[in-house]
């Protein structure tokens, strides 16, 4: 068909009202998931250094938050454990009595419509800050496997409603899955990281939990950035292992990832908008170079856009709030 070349886009967007008629994509605070660090104390809310406005949270503190969260129409947060507790075979990451399983319990207990999900990999409880047990100088796979699945037990039991594996190691999801189903947790979901890329704007993150490598890098495992093929691959295995949502993470340098992986599968898809993602917004508004509000609703939209279900994001509360203003 020819195309009409006297039509007029602009009739379109000459109004607020037109305009909104019109848009494609919305963020609403329910697309939102805060991930949070917690710390053990009473009391404690400490600012961290490496991501401006986030905290390392006590548990008291992370149950007035999961109030707050609720108020906000945030429907989840994701558990990140600070430990001091680092030993080479990361008997931390499945204590029962443990940081994130006393953190799990306390939420719900007060919060039982918030969404609880934790963090299931080794890198905060191993002192090298790789993900997996290191034999021999190699981070083994299937051995770690078999910790993952014990850690993400542990998390069900204190009451997680979505275990959220953030390793790269092969096969977990489906051990994960055959563990959780056996211990009667079949309830439980796999927020899967599944396309997750070996990104140096995790830099922030591994500040805040003090978990970064001592020794070599992550690209054994998380995937090489030039390659998309290979994430479709990865989605395609995960959800056949039985993820109930898959993530790409990072997000914004990877919105073809995201686009590309919506259309491959029919699960939800979820984004991770990571710490450096974060701070190079908070970093150029605090020199007055941009608009940090308006980056990051921006940020926030393209991501929706390119197909992402949910997105964590350390702004869900500042947008959430400016959201709901909105008229
Ligand atoms: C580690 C983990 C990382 C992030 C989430 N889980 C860092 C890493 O893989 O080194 C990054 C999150 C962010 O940068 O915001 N299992």
């Amino acid at each position: 068909m020819a195309l009409d070349l006297t039509y007029r886009p602009r009739r379109l967007r000459r109004t607020e009202a037109l305009r909104t008629l019109v848009r494609e994509t919305t963020v609403l605070p329910g697309d939102l998931i805060f991930p949070m660090f917690v710390t053990e104390g009473t009391g404690v809310r400490e600012p961290i250094d490496t991501m401006p406005g986030q905290f390392r949270v006590s548990i008291d503190e992370l149950v007035r938050e999961g109030h707050d969260l609720l108020e906000l129409g945030i429907p989840a947060v994701n558990l990140f454990g600070y430990s001091e507790q680092k030993n080479d075979l990361a008997t931390e990451a499945h204590n029962p009595q443990g940081l994130i399983p006393r953190a799990v319990r306390a939420l719900k207990q007060a919060c039982p419509e918030l969404c609880v999900q934790t963090d299931v990999a080794l890198d905060p409880y191993t002192e090298h800050g790789h993900d997996g047990l290191v034999i021999n100088g190699e981070i083994v796979n299937d051995e770690t496997v078999e910790v993952l699945c014990r850690m993400a037990v542990t998390h069900a039991e204190a009451g997680a409603d979505w275990v959220a594996p953030s390793d790269m190691m092969d096969g977990r999801v489906g051990a994960i899955r055959e563990a959780l189903d056996a211990t009667g947790f079949e309830r439980v979901g796999i927020l899967a990281y599944s396309a997750k890329y070996a990104s140096c704007f995790y830099g922030p993150f591994r500040g805040a939990l003090k978990s970064a490598p001592k020794k070599g890098d992550k690209k054994t495992y998380q995937m090489d950035p030039a390659n998309v093929r290979e994430a479709l691959k990865e989605i395609a295995l995960d959800v056949a292992e039985g993820a109930d949502v898959v993530m790409v993470k990072p997000a914004l340098a990877y919105l073809d990832v995201i686009a590309a992986v919506r259309a491959s599968c029919d699960v939800p898809v979820a984004a991770y908008n990571v710490s450096g993602e974060y701070c190079m917004i908070m970093a150029a508004a605090e020199k007055g170079w941009i608009d940090a509000d308006r980056a990051m609703l921006e940020t926030l939209l393209a991501i929706k856009r390119a197909g992402a279900d949910m997105i964590l994001t350390y702004f869900a509360k500042r947008a959430a709030t400016l959201l709901r203003q909105k008229p």
